[in-house]
């Protein structure tokens, strides 16, 4: 057989000689179906929105990642994509429905993956309850809505929902068979049938044999003898066995190999058997795996480690990697890649696992876990795996430390298995620790120590210690965290191990919590949202379901990259600068153009006009753009991964490979400068933007402060990437690109191209995220795309690849700033004097310096603050706008610095910020009142001392943050509104951009309330420069009321031109309203302008605190709850500006805690370029219980129909996480002998790493009895 057949929605597809042995699951649903609803962004695993559900042969339904399928890997598979579960002709699936009602979707273009992961695991397990559904999305990310509602909304179908909120009995289409009980894919069953055993089980397969178009021989096998003889026929130089094929997800792979051998379909290596062993088949699925331990934990007394096993193995991945990824294959990352911290091989390893290879000589050999890594697995297959067989007088246990809660590969992995005597005296020990370096894996000179002592007491810890870290030798391995972290986190996991694993009675309760995992005991989260609202004003202040939610969840809804191919279609990809800082000598692309498929190159010596994608001074408005920035680098590289050019080719696939086979070589090469800290020193790099004098001082000096604070970068991590189609036309170019930003983009390409910008068309529909990132760097995508359709009179696509967009465009500005602070008794401030410093990057362009001058004192005194604000230049990509740009740094500065006021003075920090309230800021009084009555803060603040008190490994910490934040720019846009006479529907047109922020929803509801009609007679349409001219930036959380603003105008001016005809009708309906008014010639279409003139001023204020509880031994934490109170006005659509609420914080709680850039500091690389080592934060890192409360009877201006900014400022408040951590590590080193009020500094996120290192734990306190009884008989 020489074709793979499969089906898709029920539809049979076949593909053979015609395919490229790169041609993803993915790439096929998307290019060759034009099946779009399935989206993308990282293609390695780690973001989920590609995900499918998949039946592969004889085996249930699952969750599976399209972007590391390849096609030829789905012989016999059923798949069914979001287009297959619910649409508008066949109707909508329960989970679409509930997602969206629930809010559970924002930009929308991470739903379709959730909704089909959802939909994949209540296929796979109806009877699911709502913790193991909170547990089930390691897989997905969402930037937007930080998690609550999606989670909410699936928990509906939890088998233990509550009642009558439980949405099971609506699923209607889970076939749930009669004789199994089990769900099933067939539509009839008779009674007599196997329902386990599927018809293609029984069918003897026939092996397929394709030499694919890109040179590689593809073949698809059944048996093992027909493994070696691919082998034999086609050589063992250089071929790759495809289990799951989900390792390029973890190693990404550039070129597969000549010979492609697909193994998953080996009966041979599958299932498992029990004789003295556990004989596992090595082809396995990890989720298979799973299962197996599950049943024989519970059934096989000599098994009961396997619990214990399947625990750990469920935080490996996630469920879509572990539905195809192997046992066989894991533990071949690990031979290849030595330093890979396999949990598999960690596991297997500690338990005395043994694996059986197989020769092309049919012979086996049974070798250790460890052993293996030795052995040359040329032209060999892993057989099986061998547990042994453990009885009682074993003792196991296991962690896995990840940068957060699930999903991430490890820190440090360790396991620990014991053998011990009635009295605790160790007969063998096996201690194995991943993450330390390639070549470590057993400590194996404390298993030999620890042979006959007892296990549990001080002696033998702190004696066996002092062995461990002589041999423990761990490595540097950037981007990972560093050696001595990992070093201390193996000694710590070592004795945590021993606290979990004594007796009750041998260890003193003050440090027995150290032995537990925190996130273990994590509940089922719960959230409140608590807000009024005025049923009078309906749909005004109504919380209503998104207008585009539900399309969003059945993928619908189309986003740039969704426009279908168009014919004569090429692809463009960026070549980036390798070095930090010089000048480019020679581009050499002879190489990349010789490759097949790849059509031109172009750098900046082909642009027509201005090499540039930002204008320099804007022409309109002074405060948006600064210097031009060059599309493409004309000579001087500022930073590595400045954009040298762009390859053009066929596919996307090729394009990527070419961009990296141009040659450039440099001159003049420098180390980068890349942290500001470091740049502030060198006067050239340095520029004063804006400035505050204080205009009083007090005279009661207590105390005098001096201190500094810096924080880091932070990366958008937008679901949808940097996306432009640009086509010719008639006149001259349309452009679908994700920009938040149109006219720039519109500008930009006009100046590039020297083609007027009359005939260039700018089309968004929707972005799949922004923040701030779509402002101005979506242009240079824009600009590069139109240059290459001009050139070449052929559309061209390109897609930034998330390793590109963290390599070449800007992010969150990190800052620094040094303050020195007066204060008196009270803490009370008599005089401030704070420099912030911002680093923009290696230009000046955006002035992100702006928004930070309203609120650089947050709600503090502003008589007493005096404040210089800098702008310093690094060796780095431009920096950008990202959510509360400025503000966020500058407002987190003061919170810090209140914090250290409170903390050196051992004051009380609340006090301290209230005794500081800026007069015109005191309703934080009121809303910090209201928060201390709902969040029962003095019985937990009790609870919280008393906990610190009690215990030596676990901490808490319990903290406030306040919040003045002020809009800083107003907005140009134009909003048409059209009734059509027939039947009175209305569409509107106007120049903001949905980004999920809810402004269509709310442009809805303004024209529904004002005009008197329902919401769904109102539709809007998509932006296009040609109906929206000259819109300013979507942003800065302003653009839903400006648009709102625009919105009411309009209606206002259809109203007064149709209300002569009300006269005399009695309140006429509105539809015979609009024919009467189309028949007196009455103009139905009305046209609003809103400018700088309908600017407001006002100022949102907010309330935070925060409760978290940190393992002190690791680093690790939990964020118990939240309750945050924000003044939003009266909100215009509360459900979803509570989205907004709680998708801010959870960006913000990322930025604080686990988003950590990592650069080469000698080449100026981003390492951090890819979601396996850059990690935002995911459904289980959300507080265990967050409660959102709107200010109650609140109302801004009457032109913003009292509502205030909503998607910015809760961002600000997330600084009360790392507030919170630092009582708890403040309290750790108070144990540890540290002085309470000593502050100690730590910049940038509180990573695990940051937390645990400045707990200033040392292994010579580690103890199981505080005192040891010298009498103990
Ligand atoms: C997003 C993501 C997160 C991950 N997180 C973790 C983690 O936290 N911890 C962890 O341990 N792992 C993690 N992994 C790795 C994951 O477990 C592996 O990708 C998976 O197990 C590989 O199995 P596979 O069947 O897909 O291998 P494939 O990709 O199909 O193959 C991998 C290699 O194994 C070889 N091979 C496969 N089967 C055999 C066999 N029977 N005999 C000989 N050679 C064989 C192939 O030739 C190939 O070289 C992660 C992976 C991803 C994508
Ligand atoms: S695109 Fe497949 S997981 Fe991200
Ligand atoms: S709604 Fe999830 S990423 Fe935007």
């Amino acid at each position: 057989m020489d074709r793979v057949n499969f089906t898709i929605n029920g539809k049979p597809h076949s593909v053979g000689r015609e395919t490229c042995s790169d041609l993803s699951l993915l790439e096929y649903l998307r290019v060759r179906c034009e099946l779009r609803g399935t989206k993308y962004m990282c293609r390695e695993g780690g973001c989920g929105a590609c995900v499918v559900a998949a039946a592969r042969p004889g085996e249930k339904q699952g969750a599976v990642n399209s972007c590391l399928v390849s096609v030829t890997s789905c012989q016999d598979w059923e798949i069914t994509t979001i287009e297959g579960v619910g649409n508008r002709l066949k109707g909508y699936h329960p989970i679409q429905k509930t997602l969206a009602k629930l809010n559970g979707t924002q930009c929308g273009y991470c739903s379709p993956g959730w909704v089909m992961a959802m939909y994949s695991l209540l296929k796979s397990n109806k009877d699911i309850s709502m913790l193991e559904i909170e547990k089930s999305f390691g897989s997905n990310i969402c930037r937007c809505t930080g998690y609550r509602p999606i989670l909410e909304a699936f928990k509906k179908f939890a088998s233990d929902a509550p009642k009558p909120d439980n949405y099971m009995l609506d699923i209607e289409d889970l076939n749930i068979c009669k004789i199994s009980g089990k769900t099933c894919r067939k539509s009839n069953c008779s009674e007599s049938e196997w329902c386990l055993v599927e018809a293609h089980d029984a069918k003897e397969h026939q092996k397929i044999e394709i030499d694919l178009k890109d040179g590689r021989s593809f073949s698809k096998v059944y048996h093992i003898d027909d493994i070696f003889e691919v082998l034999k026929q086609k050589g063992d130089d250089d071929y790759m066995l495809v289990a799951g094929n989900t390792a390029k997800g973890a190693f990404p792979i550039l070129e597969y190999p000549r010979v492609l051998i697909d193994i998953c379909c080996v009966d041979e290596l599958k299932g498992y058997h029990l004789d003295q062993n556990l004989v596992l088949g090595a082809g396995c699925t990890l989720n298979d795996t799973i299962e197996i331990f599950k049943k024989l934990a519970a059934t096989e007394d000599n098994f009961w480690y396997l619990q214990k096993l399947q625990e750990h193995l469920q935080l490996v991945a996630h469920i879509p990697v572990r539905n195809l990824g192997s046992v066989a294959g894991n533990l071949m990352i690990k031979h290849k890649h030595n330093e890979f911290q396999s949990d598999v091989f960690l596991l297997l390893e500690t338990i005395g696992a043994y694996m059986t290879i197989l020769d092309s000589n049919k012979q086996e050999k049974k070798v250790t876990i460890r052993e293996f890594l030795k052995v040359d697995m040329r032209s060999k297959v892993i057989l099986n795996i061998l547990l042994p067989p453990l009885g009682h007088d074993y003792q196991f246990e296991s962690f896995k430390v990840m940068p957060r809660a699930q999903s991430a590969h490890a820190i440090v992995n360790a396991a620990f298995l014991y053998r011990l005597d009635s009295s605790s005296t160790v007969k063998e020990a096996r201690i194995v620790f991943g993450a330390i370096n390639p070549t470590f894996v057993h400590a194996s000179k404390t298993e030999t120590f620890l042979r006959g002592k007892k296990l549990f007491t001080n002696k033998t810890l702190q004696d066996s210690i002092e062995v461990l870290k002589t041999e423990l030798v761990v490595e540097e391995n950037p981007p990972e965290p560093s050696a001595k972290y990992r070093n201390k986190l193996a000694i710590n996991l070592f004795y945590k191990g021993l606290l979990a694993l004594c007796p009750d009675d041998a260890v003193d309760s003050q440090f027995a919590s150290g032995g537990i995992v925190l996130s273990r005991k994590r509940p089922v989260s719960k959230a409140k949202q608590d807000y009024t609202t005025n049923p009078l004003i309906y749909p005004l202040n109504k919380p209503v379901e998104k207008v585009e939610a539900l399309i969003q969840c059945a993928g619908e809804a189309p986003y740039s990259e969704d426009l279908p191919s168009c014919p004569h279609e090429v692809f463009g990809a960026f070549v980036l600068a390798t070095v930090p800082k010089g000048d480019i000598d020679k581009i050499d692309s002879s190489k990349a153009l010789k490759h097949p498929g790849v059509i031109a190159f172009y750098s900046a010596d082909d642009i027509p006009g201005v090499n540039g994608f930002t204008p320099g001074l804007f022409p309109k408005i002074d405060y948006l753009y600064l210097t031009k920035e060059e599309l493409f680098c004309s000579g001087s590289v500022k930073y590595n991964g400045h954009v040298i050019g762009v390859v053009v080719a066929e596919t996307r696939s090729i394009a990527e490979y070419a961009a990296k086979l141009v040659h450039v070589t440099y001159k003049n090469v420098t180390k980068p400068v890349l942290d500001v800290r470091e740049a502030m020193k060198f006067p050239d790099r340095k520029k004063k933007a804006g400035e505050h004098d204080g205009t009083s001082a007090g005279g009661n000096l207590f105390k005098l402060i001096k201190g500094q604070q810096a924080i880091f970068a932070q990366q958008h991590f937008c679901m949808e990437t940097l996306v432009s189609v640009a086509k010719p036309t008639e006149e001259g170019l349309e452009v679908h690109c994700t920009t938040q930003h149109m006219d720039l983009v519109q500008m930009m390409i006009s100046r590039a191209l020297k083609m007027p910008e009359n005939k260039i068309d700018v089309i968004v529909r929707r972005l799949g995220g922004a923040y701030g990132l779509k402002i101005s760097r979506s242009s240079q995508v824009a600009v590069a795309s139109a240059l290459v359709a001009h050139k070449l009179n052929r559309p061209c696509r390109i897609i930034l690849p998330f390793t590109t967009l963290a390599k070449a465009v800007g992010k969150r500005l990190p800052c620094y700033s040094e303050y020195e602070i007066a204060v008196d008794l009270f803490g009370k401030i008599q005089l401030c004097k704070e420099f912030l410093y911002m680093d923009t990057g290696h230009v000046i362009d955006e002035p992100l310096f702006l928004p930070v001058l309203d609120v650089y004192n947050n709600c503090y005194d502003k008589l007493r603050w005096i404040f210089l604000v800098f702008s310093v230049i690094t060796d780095t990509a431009c920096n950008t706008w990202c959510r509360s740009p400025g503000t966020l740094e500058a407002i987190a500065a003061v919170e810090f610095i209140l914090e250290r006021v409170a903390y050196e003075m051992s004051l009380d920090p609340l006090t301290v910020r209230l005794v500081n309230l800026n007069l015109t800021d005191i309703e934080l009084i009121e809303m910090v009142e209201k928060v201390k009555h709902d969040a029962d803060y003095a019985k937990r603040r009790a609870a919280v001392d008393k906990f610190n008190k009690e215990n030596r490994w676990k901490k808490k910490g319990l903290r406030w943050s306040l919040l003045k934040w002020a809009p800083f720019y107003g907005q140009y846009f134009d909003v048409t509104m059209s009734v059509y006479n027939d039947d009175g529907t209305v569409s509107i047109t106007h120049g903001g951009i949905e980004m999920g922020q809810g402004l269509n929803t709310k442009a809805v509801q303004i024209a529904s309330h004002f005009l008197g009609i329902p919401m769904e007679k109102i539709q809007i349409k998509a932006n296009h420069t040609h109906m929206t001219p000259n819109s300013l930036v979507s942003g800065g959380s302003l653009t839903s009321i400006n648009v709102g603003i625009g919105v009411q105008r309009c209606c206002e001016i259809l109203l007064a031109r149709l209300a002569p005809l009300k006269v005399g009708l009695l309140n006429p309906a509105w539809e015979l309203l609009v024919k009467l008014a189309y028949k007196a010639s009455i103009d139905l279409q009305a046209h609003a302008f809103v400018s700088l003139f309908d600017t407001q001023k006002y100022e949102v204020h907010g309330v935070t605190l925060a409760e978290v509880e940190v393992d002190i031994l690791t680093g690790e934490w939990e964020l118990l709850r939240v309750d945050l109170l924000e003044d939003a006005g009266m909100s215009i659509s509360p459900s979803v500006d509570v989205g907004q609420v709680e998708g801010a914080f959870i960006m913000g709680l990322g930025y604080w805690t686990t988003e950590h850039m990592v650069y080469d500091s000698d080449t100026g690389e981003v390492l951090t370029d890819r979601p396996w080592n850059y990690h935002v934060p995911q459904a289980r890192d959300i507080p265990q219980d967050f409660r959102v409360y709107f200010k109650d009877k609140s109302y801004s201006e009457v032109r913003t129909l009292g509502a205030k900014s909503i998607g910015e400022p809760p961002i600000c408040m997330s600084v009360v996480v790392p507030l919170a951590l630092r009582e708890a590590i403040a309290s750790a080193r108070r144990d540890a002998g540290k002085a309470l009020n000593e502050w100690f500094q730590i910049d940038g996120p509180y990573t695990r790493e940051a937390i645990h290192m400045h707990t200033e734990t040392d292994c010579s306190d580690f103890k199981f009895k505080k005192k040891v009884n010298p009498f103990p008989f």
